[in-house]
């Protein structure tokens, strides 16, 4: 049996970008109805991205500390692995999450609805639940339905020992061998995860470089770190082939820049980048445009191509990063409680939660130099760092651009320990239109890894004093 239903807003997808949406709708004063196919709210974020990895690489980077401690004088034994117990802390983790997310919805009066949503024309979509069909007629509509791995032609999609981002952190075993296909965020987080745990991890990257966003001189200090971790780390290099045996391990054929290799792996990571999931949706009953790779197509304000139809996060385009899914959710939201907001934000940061990790935003070096930006920089390397060197972190640096005429700042890049959270105050930076004297002014607390965006700042001005700087002639 068919129910029918009418609200003034739903939100499809419950991820940090349709529940921020949902909720903010809701606080808005909107009725709202929240459809997810998944079992609990939070999105590939919460389940199967973003928290389940930060819980594993919480523990890799711990075990790394602890195994480092030794040059500082304290020794442990071999660390001892309970798979089952980490695999319970990492489901524990996501499951408070879920709850939280779960109670908000319910104080707000968001009603939440399992089931597969798809279009039936502009103004109704089509449910699919366990207890049968529900049609749900709309005000406004929120696609924030996200996206999915994307396999690579040659691989066998369904061998259980092809791993993607998701079935990784299901943590099922420790494989022996791992190669990751693709040197990205994923391939990097997981695979550092995987070697810390004991897997023999080798990465194949398409492009020269790993990370390929972000500036080459920020991802060196992690590169170096990995390649004492990793097997190999092959760039410029593509898997053409992967052949499962009869004991599921895998042949897989590299083309390298020196030719051809063969290997056998227990298992392959495949993280080549994500596909928008329109497919899914039957966009094909509305008037919805997409873009030739098949992202929604919306304006500043999250609006698609129909006027009571708005998307936000993954679905509309790169970077396919929660904290960018969250703030268009928002947008998409108040426009479509009747608000004046717009997307109009000067940066988006990336953070890939390695050890070290690496932190950007705003213009990369890349991009001005491809651009024809004009920029001039600050550099506080880390090795004069009091607190760095007392931690270890000596390798990190923090990097700003400043534009060579009004000297605000353009962008940020940092690599070490806890960049993720130092790049808050770059965005600031970005974001408030400040300039070298704002920072280097500003009085950051010392020792800590957070006064080095002070000095990167003082080192562009030339009042350092924690550095000798010969003056140019
Ligand atoms: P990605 O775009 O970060 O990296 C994919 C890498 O695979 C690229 O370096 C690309 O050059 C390479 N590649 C593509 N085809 C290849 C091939 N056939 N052989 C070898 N290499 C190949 O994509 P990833 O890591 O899958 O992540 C997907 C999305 O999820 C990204 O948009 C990312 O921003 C987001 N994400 C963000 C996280 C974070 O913010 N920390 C964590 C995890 C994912």
């Amino acid at each position: 049996m068919t129910e029918n239903k009418h609200t003034e807003i739903v939100v499809i997808g419950a991820g940090p970008g349709g529940y921020a949406a949902a909720f903010r709708a809701a606080d808005l004063g909107k009725q709202v109805i929240l459809i997810d196919k998944d079992p609990t709210l939070g999105g590939v974020c919460l389940n199967r991205g973003c928290i389940p990895s930060k819980a594993l690489l919480h523990i890799s980077k711990v075990m790394d500390e602890a195994a480092h401690l030794s040059k500082m004088g304290v020794s442990y034994g071999k660390p001892e692995i309970d798979l089952e117990m980490i695999r319970a802390h990492k489901n524990k983790i996501v499951a408070q999450l879920n709850d939280g997310i779960a109670q908000m919805a319910k104080a707000r009066k968001v009603e939440w609805i399992q089931g597969t949503a798809t279009f039936n024309s502009n103004s109704e979509l089509n449910v699919k639940t366990e207890n049968g069909n529900q049609t749900i007629s709309f005000d406004k509509c929120i696609i924030a339905a996200g996206s999915t791995s994307v396999m690579i032609p040659g691989v066998p999609e369904d061998h259980p020992s092809v791993l993607t981002s998701r079935t990784a952190l299901d943590l099922v075993d420790i494989p022996e061998s791992l190669l990751v296909i693709g040197g990205g965020v994923i391939g990097l987080e997981l695979g550092q995860v995987y070697a810390a745990l004991g897997s023999k991890v080798s990465v194949v990257e398409f492009l020269p470089n790993l990370i390929p966003g972000a500036d080459p001189d920020i991802v060196k200090p992690l590169q170096r770190k990995l390649k004492k971790q990793f097997e190999s780390i092959l760039l410029s290099s593509k898997v053409v082939s992967v052949i499962p045996n009869d004991d599921n391990s895998l042949n897989v054929t590299i083309e390298t820049e020196k030719g051809s290799i063969e290997k056998r792996y227990s298992k392959v990571l495949v993280a080549v980048g994500r596909k928008p999931n329109s497919p899914i949706l039957n966009i094909d009953a509305t008037d919805i445009e997409l873009d030739e790779k098949g992202f929604v197509k919306v304006d500043v304000y999250q609006k698609t191509t129909v006027k009571n139809i708005f998307a936000i996060g993954d679905i509309v385009g790169n970077p396919m990063l929660a904290h960018k899914a969250s703030h268009e959710g928002k947008v998409a939201a108040e426009v479509a409680s009747g608000h004046p907001s717009a997307f109009d934000v000067r940066a988006i940061p990336s953070v890939v939660y390695t050890d070290p990790e690496v932190a950007w935003a705003g213009l990369t070096e890349i991009d001005a130099n491809e651009n024809n930006i004009a920029y001039e920089k600050g550099e506080f390397p880390w090795a004069a760092s009091g607190k760095a060197i007392a931690m270890g972190a000596n390798q990190g640096k923090t990097k700003i651009l400043f534009d060579p005429e009004t000297k605000q700042v353009l962008g940020v890049g940092i690599v070490g320990t806890g960049a993720g959270d130092m790049i808050c105050e770059g965005m600031l930076a970005i974001e408030m239109g400040a300039d070298v004297s704002d920072i280097a002014l500003t009085v950051h607390p010392h020792p800590t890894l957070g006064e080095t965006f002070g000095l990167a700042a003082e080192v562009f001005e030339g009042t350092i004093t924690d550095l000798y700087i010969p003056k140019k002639r």
